[in-house]
C-alpha cells in the first residue's frame, strides 16, 4: 500500500471584485447585513469577455500547482474536476482540462458533491494512489456561481454569499513523512432540495423553464440555487464538527493536535462556531471568506493554497479539511504537511 501527499498548490481568482455595496445598487441588500450574517466583504465575479470560464479558470489554478508541484502534465495520470457550475450540461470540465492542458489521453472524472466536491475528489485521488494505480493525480475544484445567481432581491438571501473562483492540487505518491492520513465523507440526500438547483434538469427542461420562468412566483422557481438558510446552517455546524472528529479519532488525535484547520468557507459564524467548540486559536483556523465569499469546490483548494503561500502551514503541520453543503454531503480529510 501506498501513501499519498499534496505536492503543489494553485489557486486563480477573476480580477473582477464585487463588494457589497456594488450588490446593493442592484438588489435590496446592504454591507450590515451580508457581514454581519456572512462576514463575507467582497467577492469576485468573472465579466462578460475576461475569458473566463469555469474549465479555465481551473486550467489557471492547475498551472500554479503544476509549476510548484515539478510535476509535469505529461506525468499527470488522472484528472479530477469539483464543481457544481460547470461549463456545459454534459460532458464535464475534467476533459476540457485535458484538452486545455493539451495532457496526453489521461482520464478525467467529474465529481458532483459540491461544497464537499474537493474533499471528495481528493479522497479518489487519495485511493487511486494507495492502490498503486496512479502516481499523480490533478485535483481541481471551480466555480463560476455569478453566472447563473438570480442577481435581484427575490435572490439576495443566496446571490450575496456566493462568488467564483478555482483551486487546485497536484496529488503524488509520497516518499517521505507528507501524507493525507485519512479522509471521510458522507451524505443524506433526503435533504437534497434543501440546497439546491433543481432546473436545468431532465425534469425541468429548457422549454419548460422558459414558460416556468414567465409565470415564476417566490416559491416556485427552480432554475436559480434556493436554499433554506438556516436548516443548512443547523445541520453544517452539527456535521462540521463530527466529521472533524471522525478524522481525529481514526488518527489518535484530539482537537489539540490540529495545527490548521481549513473549513470550507460557507459563512464565517460557522468557522467561529467550531473554532469555538474545539477551542483553537486563531492561527488554527484560516479563513478568507471575507475576500472572496463561499466559492463551493473551490474554496477549500483556494483557502489552502493561501494558507500555504501565507506560510502559516509548514512541514510536519497537522492540517484538517473540512466541509459540508448541497447533497447533504459532508467530508474531511487529515494532513500529515
Ligand atoms: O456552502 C454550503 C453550506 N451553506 C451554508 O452552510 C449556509 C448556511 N446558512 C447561512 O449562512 C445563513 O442562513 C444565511 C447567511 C444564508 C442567511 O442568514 P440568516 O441569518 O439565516 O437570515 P434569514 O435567511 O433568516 O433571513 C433574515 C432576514 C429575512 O428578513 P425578515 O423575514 O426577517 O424580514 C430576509 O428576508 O434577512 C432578510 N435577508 C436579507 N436582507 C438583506 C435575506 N437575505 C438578505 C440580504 N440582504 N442579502
Amino acid at each position: 500500500m501506498y501513501s499519498s501527499k499534496i505536492s503543489g498548490l494553485g489557486m486563480y481568482v477573476p480580477e473582477n471584485v464585487v463588494t457589497n455595496d456594488d450588490l446593493s445598487k442592484i438588489m435590496d441588500t446592504n454591507d450590515e447585513w451580508i457581514q454581519e450574517r456572512t462576514g463575507i466583504k467582497e467577492r469576485r465575479h468573472i465579466k462578460k469577455g475576461d475569458g473566463n470560464s469555469t474549465a479555465i479558470m481551473g486550467v489557471k489554478a492547475a498551472k500554479v500547482a503544476l509549476e510548484r508541484s515539478k510535476v509535469d502534465k505529461d506525468q499527470i495520470d488522472l484528472i479530477v474536476f469539483a464543481t457544481l457550475s460547470p461549463d456545459y450540461y454534459f460532458p464535464g470540465c475534467g476533459v476540457q482540462v485535458q484538452d486545455l492542458l493539451e495532457m496526453p489521453t489521461v482520464p478525467a472524472i467529474d465529481v458532483r458533491n459540491q461544497c464537499s466536491g474537493f474533499v471528495y475528489a481528493l479522497s479518489i485521488a487519495d485511493q487511486y494512489i494507495k492502490t498503486g494505480m496512479y502516481k499523480n493525480v490533478l485535483v481541481i475544484g471551480s466555480e463560476n456561481h455569478s453566472g447563473g445567481l438570480d442577481m435581484t432581491t427575490r435572490g439576495r438571501s443566496v446571490s450575496v454569499i456566493f462568488g467564483d473562483g478555482a483551486g487546485a492540487a497536484v496529488v503524488t505518491r509520497s516518499e517521505d513523512d507528507s501524507v493525507i492520513l485519512s479522509t471521510h465523507m458522507h451524505s443524506e440526500g433526503k435533504h437534497a432540495k434543501e440546497l439546491a438547483m433543481i432546473g436545468p434538469s431532465t425534469e425541468h427542461w429548457v422549454p419548460q423553464i422558459i414558460e416556468e420562468s414567465a409565470t415564476a412566483t417566490d416559491d416556485d422557481i427552480t432554475y436559480y440555487p434556493y436554499m433554506n438558510g438556516q436548516f443548512v446552517f443547523k445541520n453544517a455546524v452539527t456535521r462540521f464538527a463530527e466529521v472533524i472528529m471522525e478524522g481525529l479519532q481514526t488518527n489518535d488525535m484530539t482537537p489539540e493536535d490540529i495545527d490548521m484547520l481549513i473549513p470550507h468557507q460557507a459563512n464565517l459564524r460557522i468557522a467561529q462556531f467550531i473554532q469555538k467548540k474545539f477551542k483553537l486559536n486563531n492561527d488554527q483556523v484560516f479563513n478568507n471568506i471575507q475576500k472572496y465569499g463561499n466559492t463551493t469546490a473551490a474554496s477549500i483548494p483556494i483557502a489552502l493554497t493561501e494558507a500555504w503561500e501565507e506560510g502559516k502551514i509548514k512541514e510536519g503541520d497537522t492540517v484538517v479539511l473540512a466541509a459540508f453543503g448541497s447533497g447533504f454531503t459532508w467530508a474531511s480529510a487529515v494532513i500529515k504537511w
